[in-house]
């Protein structure tokens, strides 16, 4: 895929993102938070899940032969995973996020707000990831296992942080 496809998929996936908001937002009535939340809740896990494993997958990889059959193997897990799982479930949290921020809270809270700034610096990690995919699937990874491992506590960190911002609301 080139730049300007990858950049065509990016700006479409925004424009869903955005579409799927506004329309929430007009169609759905605040009495529907209940069930938005369960369905942010769901994407979210299964969006820091994949966030968790594809590092790991990575680890891993560094350690195959380019070529390898292992190696192939790996290409298509992280493939799958990103595609079917972590892109898609990214998107819903984001909607469902969004629409609670808006809907519910009006934007408003220093909880939000550095949570916002939070996913926004998680969605950043995600694209990272993204770009390494494509690189370990065209056998140019030049980043090595401890820089992986190392990787694999960001998105640990965020998601400590933003799930006792939004529960406790400190502030
Ligand atoms: C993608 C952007 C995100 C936005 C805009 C967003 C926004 C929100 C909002 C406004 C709520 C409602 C809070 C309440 O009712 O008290 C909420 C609930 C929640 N969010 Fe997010 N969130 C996002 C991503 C995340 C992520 C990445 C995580 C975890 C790593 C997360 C974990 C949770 C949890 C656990 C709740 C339920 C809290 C509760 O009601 O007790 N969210 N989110």
């Amino acid at each position: 895929m080139t730049g300007r496809q990858r950049a065509i998929r990016a700006g479409v996936a925004l424009g869903v993102t955005i579409a799927g908001v506004v329309a929430l937002g007009y169609v759905l009535p605040v009495a529907a938070a209940s069930w938005i939340k369960a369905l942010h809740v769901i994407a979210v896990i299964s969006w820091m899940a994949g966030m968790l494993y594809l590092p790991r997958l990575f680890v891993y990889h560094c350690a195959a032969t380019p070529g390898s059959e292992t190696s192939e193997t790996f290409k298509v897990m992280e493939r799958r995973l990103l595609e079917y799982i972590i892109n898609p479930a990214m998107i819903v949290s984001w909607v469902a996020g969004l629409w609670l921020a808006w809907v519910v809270f009006r934007f408003q809270g220093g909880w939000l707000h550095g949570k916002l700034a939070l996913v926004v610096g998680l969605s950043a990690v995600h694209g990272m990831f993204s770009a390494a995919v494509r690189a370990f699937a065209e056998d140019r990874n030049t980043r090595s296992q401890t820089y992986w491992r190392a990787m694999n506590e960001v998105p640990t960190a965020i998601m400590v942080v933003v799930v006792i911002l939004v529960i406790v609301k400190p502030f």
